[in-house]
């Protein structure tokens, strides 16, 4: 089992200045990753996940917040049958085997998504480690799972509608925070770097709301190939953006 850097006396990594608090990513391209090595796309989704290991475990050691990751998105169900059986697989094996190394290092998981619809030995295996880790101070890890930006909003606007229509709330005192506190990233800071890997530049339904002022980054390499070097090179130009969020 590898401990991640060691953490300062604080039991907390620190963030270097200018650091993004909250970084979120859109991991695309293991299908085109695989095809070009003539391999089948489900072993571009398990280099993915290996890559994803290795890119938790940097921005862990960066001190960075939080960690939103797409998985699967609302839109994924359209796969063949078989690609999103070897995503569960891959899904159950990694919050098996990963759990002990996360749960040392103080990361704590949470599901972003509507988890509900998947079958029970996926639910079972996202459910253990979110219950194991739920007290861990270190990295915020959202994983992405049935998740999609709009069904978020659409879940948060119909609980904010229940609360209203049962008077447990006032249409005036539905605020920013009271939306913020139906969302799936409740209680997280807004996205500040959002980085696409695979080439394509869209944010295809992915923390919509939550990205609203956050710089993007789009990276042509696949996400199996995307390097923890790579990586720090797009922090390294987050840090010299001017983000003004709307004023001068
Ligand atoms: C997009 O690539 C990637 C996905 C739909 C799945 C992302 C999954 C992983 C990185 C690994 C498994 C995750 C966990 C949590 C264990 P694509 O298939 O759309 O690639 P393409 O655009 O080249 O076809």
């Amino acid at each position: 089992m590898k401990p991640y850097a060691q953490a300062s006396n604080s039991g907390k990594n620190e963030p270097e200045q200018g650091m993004p608090r909250h970084v979120a990513m859109i991991m695309d391209g293991n299908g085109r990753w695989a095809k070009k090595r003539g391999l089948p796309r489900t072993l571009g989704h398990r280099a993915g996940m290996e890559r994803m290991k290795g890119i938790i475990r940097l921005t862990s050691d960066l001190g960075i917040e939080a960690l939103s990751l797409y998985a699967f998105s609302t839109e994924n169900w359209k796969r063949p049958e078989e690609e999103i059986g070897a995503l569960f697989g891959l899904l159950i094996e990694y919050f098996h085997r990963e759990i002990d190394e996360l749960h040392q290092n103080r990361v704590c998981i949470r599901a972003i998504g509507e988890t509900s619809l998947f079958p029970e030995n996926v639910r079972d295996a996202i459910n253990s480690a979110m219950q194991k880790t739920k007290e861990n101070t270190g990295l915020k890890l959202n994983v992405g799972l049935n998740y999609g930006a709009q069904d978020e909003l659409l879940r948060a606007t119909k609980a904010i509608a229940r609360d209203v229509q049962q008077g447990k709330l006032t249409l005036e005192g539905i605020t920013a925070q009271v939306l913020d506190d139906r969302l799936d990233t409740h209680g997280l800071p807004p996205v500040d770097f959002l980085i696409r890997t695979g080439g394509d530049r869209r944010l295809s339904n992915f923390l919509l709301y939550q990205a609203a002022y956050a710089e993007l980054e789009f990276v042509n390499d696949y996400w199996p190939d995307f390097s923890n070097e790579r990586y720090l090179e797009t922090l390294r130009d987050f840090q010299s953006r001017n983000r003004r969020f709307g004023g001068l």
